[in-house]
């Protein structure tokens, strides 16, 4: 896809990948509508547009995408689902509340941003969803059981979406990332954060990646990995 002038949704926008994914598509000449519960402070550009949202609440999904529709007209041609979190420990100490957020946030809050959004670029037969999953999503991770079972949960839809809405000329790509330098750790204690991570901006290349893939090119899954140079 040209990406010069094309309107993309990114949810999750206040720190970490969103935040390096609307920089990395703003870079691109995009419009970028960043959807979240709190706006990056770090962004004061003319094409970019913050709408409050809290991904795994219906009610505020769709009145995100109104607020969207008013700003944005001419449709969405990409959706970027970043928004998630993670609770790190043994399955029988991790709180109902902190299931229940995972779950909803992570797996409810795709699905809802995804129905939405879909109608319009089926109807326009254009458009590209990109969903932000985790090498989580292709095994299990001790202390990780529920965080893990969101991110399947991810795969499984992303796998069975890209059949679904290839015929539209929609895209639906799912994207990997192992270990990547940003607050998503502060819930996870035994994890150090180090050098070697990935950065955010990594990932965001990723995305551009995906986006920039000729017409008839559909990139399904993309695993991203740092090397273990700076152990
Ligand atoms: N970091 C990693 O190693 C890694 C690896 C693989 C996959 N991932 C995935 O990458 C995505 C981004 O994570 P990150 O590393 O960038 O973490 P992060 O720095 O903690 O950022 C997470 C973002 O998601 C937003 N968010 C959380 N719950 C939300 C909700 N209910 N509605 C709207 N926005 C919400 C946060 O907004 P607030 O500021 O309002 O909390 C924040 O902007 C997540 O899906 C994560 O699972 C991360």
């Amino acid at each position: 896809m040209e990406l010069k002038n094309k309107t993309a949704i990114v949810t999750g926008v206040s720190k970490g990948i969103g935040l390096a994914t609307v920089e990395a598509l703003l870079a691109q000449d995009m419009h970028v509508i960043g959807w979240g519960r709190s706006a990056p402070a770090a962004i004061s550009h003319p094409h970019f547009h913050f709408v409050k949202c809290d991904v795994g609440n219906y009610t505020s999904v769709e009145a995100a995408m109104q607020a969207t529709l008013a700003i944005a007209p001419a449709g969405i041609d990409v959706l970027v689902n970043n928004a998630g979190l993670g609770y790190f420990r043994l399955f029988d100490e991790l709180t109902i509340e902190e299931m229940t957020e995972m779950m909803q946030t992570n797996v409810m809050g795709v699905f809802f941003v995804t129905k939405v959004v879909l109608p319009h670029m089926k109807e326009r037969k254009l458009g590209h969803i990109i969903n932000i999953a985790s090498i989580a999503a292709t095994n299990g991770i001790p202390e990780g059981s529920v965080y893990c079972a969101s991110k399947h949960a991810v795969r499984g839809f992303s796998s069975s979406l890209f059949k679904e809405a290839r015929p539209f000329n929609v895209k639906v790509t799912c994207i990997y990332p192992g270990s990547v330098k940003t607050d998503f750790f502060v819930h996870y204690p035994t994890v150090q954060v180090n050098d070697n991570f990935m950065q955010p901006q990594d990932i965001a290349n990723g995305v551009v990646y995906c986006l920039q893939t000729p017409a008839n090119l559909l990139p399904v899954d993309l695993e991203l990995r740092p090397m273990l140079l700076k152990m």
